[in-house]
């Protein structure tokens, strides 16, 4: 279930609140939400309407994970969340999979999965004020008894966890995923899924010759484009905003040797 709540007016006018404990009011474009009794009893209960100062209305309804994920607090670019989506049909991840991801960044994608998933995500990154600020985003919209997040040296051959764990995927946001080869080859299963994603092509066809090389086979690049539409009486057309290019995404399977 996604967490907290979303104050909706307009496409224009929307605002995702988590934690209400310490504030006063909630300042929107409409004039200002107080909170008080009567507001803390209305978030009990999504699709009621709440007044602002200036007599102006919101809806409280749940965020959806696009809400969330274009919200979080950010200390590094993040998966968009149309690639997060397409990650789940690409794979085998259900909700029993064991899931690694190397670069935990903002903790998008860790917050999304810890939604789905009944296993443990493990998270890893070299910077410590990244991982700080995924925990603190994940504990706020996602569920942190899912995810379990490490600081790493720069690059490992070996997870610095007792037991030798098999994963069922690997996500791998770094623009040189193959420097993890060796871990990647130790720890994903069989027939485990591999997912990188790169900004530019040329690290898309060095990453899958190399890869290829290594037991991996089914490989599959998308870029995906994502165009909302503004429907109107008159004049319907694309919305003038949208994201042109994101990240490649390439997905393989793991063969046995
Ligand atoms: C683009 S961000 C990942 C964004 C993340 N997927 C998300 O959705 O929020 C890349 C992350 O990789 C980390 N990183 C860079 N080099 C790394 C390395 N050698 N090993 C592990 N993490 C690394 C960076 O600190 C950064 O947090």
């Amino acid at each position: 279930m996604s967490k907290g709540y979303l104050l909706y007016n307009s496409v224009e006018s929307k605002i995702l609140i988590s934690d209400i404990t310490n504030l006063d009011s909630i300042i929107t474009h409409k004039g200002k939400v107080l909170i008080n009794n009567d507001l803390i009893n209305n978030l009990k209960h999504y699709g009621q309407k709440v007044f602002t100062t200036k007599g102006k209305f919101y809806y409280i309804l749940k965020p959806t994970y696009k809400d969330i994920i274009l919200k979080i607090n950010r200390t590094t670019n993040t998966i968009n969340s149309k690639d997060i989506a397409h990650i789940l049909v690409n794979t085998s991840i259900n909700k029993n999979s064991k899931v690694l991801e190397i670069g935990t960044g903002s903790g998008a994608f860790s917050l999304f999965l810890s939604h789905f998933i009944n296993k443990v995500i493990l998270s890893i990154d070299i910077n410590f004020k990244n991982l700080k600020n995924s925990v603190s985003n994940i504990k706020k919209y996602g569920d942190i008894d899912y995810v379990l997040t490490l600081l790493i040296e720069n690059k490992l051959n070996k997870l610095p966890i007792k037991s030798k764990t098999y994963f069922d995927a690997i996500i791998i946001d770094l623009a040189e995923p193959y420097i993890y080869l060796d871990l990647i080859v130790s720890v994903l299963k069989d027939g485990g899924d591999l997912v990188f994603l790169v900004p530019n092509v040329e690290q898309v066809k060095q990453s899958r010759e190399i890869f290829a090389k290594s037991g991996f086979v089914y490989f599959r690049t998308y870029e995906l484009i994502e165009r909302e539409w503004l429907i109107r009486e008159v004049g319907s057309r694309p919305h003038e905003k949208y994201l042109n290019h994101s990240i490649f995404l390439t997905f393989a399977k793991k063969i046995k040797n």
